[in-house]
């Protein structure tokens, strides 16, 4: 692709040197720059592309994309407001417009996400699409698993997947779409076809300040889209939900447990193994027997529902793969070594996830309910004594203790935590600071028909302890643990 054909599918102020030059890719780390390349300067929290760009050039890029023009390097430039934006423009344009090419699905909010790109996926499947999935857990072709680090990639690396997806054959991607990957332009060039909100609740306000903040950077995908054909599906339940509803508009879907919505569930029943409901669609009923407890998932199924629906599939397809899927790994995910007692982990790490997982637990238990949680370090502080204080609420015996405390101090961040718990008598809780002796004080604790939750890091399979990442399995720890006592 020659220079000038980039130029002219992105915004950019001015252009320095040549553009009738041939470029033979795109590198934003300057480590990756292969000859011929354009290379983009990204303006970054800790470092700063535009100083990397003379070491791209000694690599062998023959034109830079700045933010600022820089004289004493020697190639052609092309000066732009937002480097971010114009990556992902770029990107686009070089790999020819992949989204254009799939039903793309996009599902953001705080909480939910991952579980409902599972549930849409199982249903497109069932449905013939060839699937891709992208999200926290894994990124999918098909069956085929690829190694990622995190929720959605960079503009570039995810075009690139999806290059690689369409040339697969695949028809349908359902990606997470985190509110960073909105903020830093990841997102930017995908042309979506439907787009899901799950609900909003505190997280992240490290990064947005504040929740109204955080709450713009999500409404800018549905303000974005919202004069064209992409399918708006939308939690009204949720208070944030409400104010992205644009009256009258087409193609758009709410869904509901509470408020009247095209997208209904009714006769709700919440079973210890699943939940059973019937999903109300316009004049329809459709009766749902979900396999996943607690009535979040409910709300996921109805979010799946909605999106499927308007792909396109029947409603015997959606209830079909909703009624097949069994589990997402690290969610409400149950361990059951013959114990006389329940214990699940789950990946709950926010106040409104901790309380509905807490919530949906103490519904299946009347005796005690153990909670084991801690909180990250290096990320929002405000949220810690919040999930202090619904531990609190919900659960009789907590056993505080790690998470990821990342550079933290492990003491500093379990003292926010207990802002949270004051008042609590002393005798419903401890500190415990190794994780793994916290979950075996609970599981110890334990007696016939209590209920254990083992909550924050659900899938994962690494602990970050001083900035190092050292093996730990939430769901292999409880296994040992359990092995040793039964
Ligand atoms: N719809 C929901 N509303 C509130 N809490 C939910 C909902 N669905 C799941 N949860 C809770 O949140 C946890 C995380 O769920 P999930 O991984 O699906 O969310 P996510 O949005 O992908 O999270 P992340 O942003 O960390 O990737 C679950 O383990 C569960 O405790
Ligand atoms: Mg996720």
């Amino acid at each position: 692709m020659r220079l000038l054909e980039i130029i002219a599918g992105i915004e950019h102020v001015k252009t320095f040197g040549v553009t009738n030059i041939e470029v033979t890719g795109v590198a934003y780390d300057s480590r990756k720059v292969e000859k011929g390349n354009i290379f983009i300067c990204i303006t970054g929290f800790k470092t700063d592309g535009h100083s990397y760009a003379k070491a791209a050039v000694d690599q062998g890029a023959v034109a830079l994309v700045v933010e600022r023009h820089l004289p004493e390097v020697d190639v052609s430039q092309i000066v732009v407001d937002n480097s971010r934006k114009s990556m992902a423009q770029i990107a686009s344009a070089f790999y020819s417009h992949p989204t254009r090419k799939i039903k793309l699905i996009g599902i953001t909010g705080t909480n939910g996400k991952t579980t409902t790109t599972y549930m849409v996926e199982k249903i497109l499947r069932d449905a013939g699409y060839k699937t891709g999935l992208i999200g926290t857990i894994e990124c999918r072709i098909g069956d085929e698993v690829l190694p990622q680090d995190r929720t959605t990639p960079e503009s570039l690396d995810l075009q690139r997947l999806f290059t690689r997806m369409v040339e697969a054959g695949v028809t349908a991607v359902v990606m997470e779409v985190s509110s960073h990957a909105v903020d830093l332009m990841r997102v930017e060039a995908c042309e979506f076809d439907v787009i899901a909100f799950t609900n909003l609740s505190q997280d992240h306000l490290d990064y947005h300040g504040t929740m109204d903040e955080y709450f713009e950077v999500k409404k800018r995908i549905f303000d974005d889209t919202s004069d064209s054909g992409v399918s708006h599906i939308i939690n009204i339940d949720d208070k944030y939900g409400r104010r992205l509803v644009k009256p009258g508009r087409m193609n758009q879907l709410k869904y509901a447990v509470n408020e009247k919505a095209d997208i209904n569930a009714d006769e709700i029943d919440l079973r210890n193994d699943g939940s059973d409901f019937v999903m109300q669609v316009n004049n329809e009923s459709m009766p749902i027997s979900l396999k996943m407890p607690a009535l979040y998932n409910v709300y996921n199924a109805l979010a799946a529902a909605g999106v499927t629906l308007a792909v396109g599939v029947g409603l015997n397809s959606v209830k079909d793969g909703l009624e097949k899927i069994e589990r997402v790994p690290g969610r409400f995910e149950r361990i059951d070594c013959g114990q006389d007692f329940d214990v699940v982990v789950d990946y709950a790490h926010t106040p409104d996830s901790l309380e509905k997982v807490l919530k949906a637990a103490r519904r299946l238990t009347d005796n005690r309910l153990i909670t084991v949680f801690g909180c990250g370090g290096d990320r929002d502080r405000g949220k810690r004594p919040l999930m202090g204080a619904v531990a609190a609420e919900v659960g009789d015996y907590i056993v505080v203790t790690s998470d990821n405390p990342r550079s933290e101090d492990p003491e500093r961040i379990i003292d926010d935590i207990l802002d949270g718990m004051r008042g609590l008598e002393e005798e419903s809780f401890e500190v415990t600071i190794d994780r793994r002796k916290a979950i075996r004080n609970a599981i110890l604790k334990a007696k016939k028909g209590d209920f254990v939750v083992v909550a924050g890091k659900g899938h994962e399979t690494g602990q970050e302890v001083a900035g190092k990442k050292m093996p730990f399995d939430d769901v292999l720890v409880v296994k040992e643990i359990l092995k040793e006592i039964v």
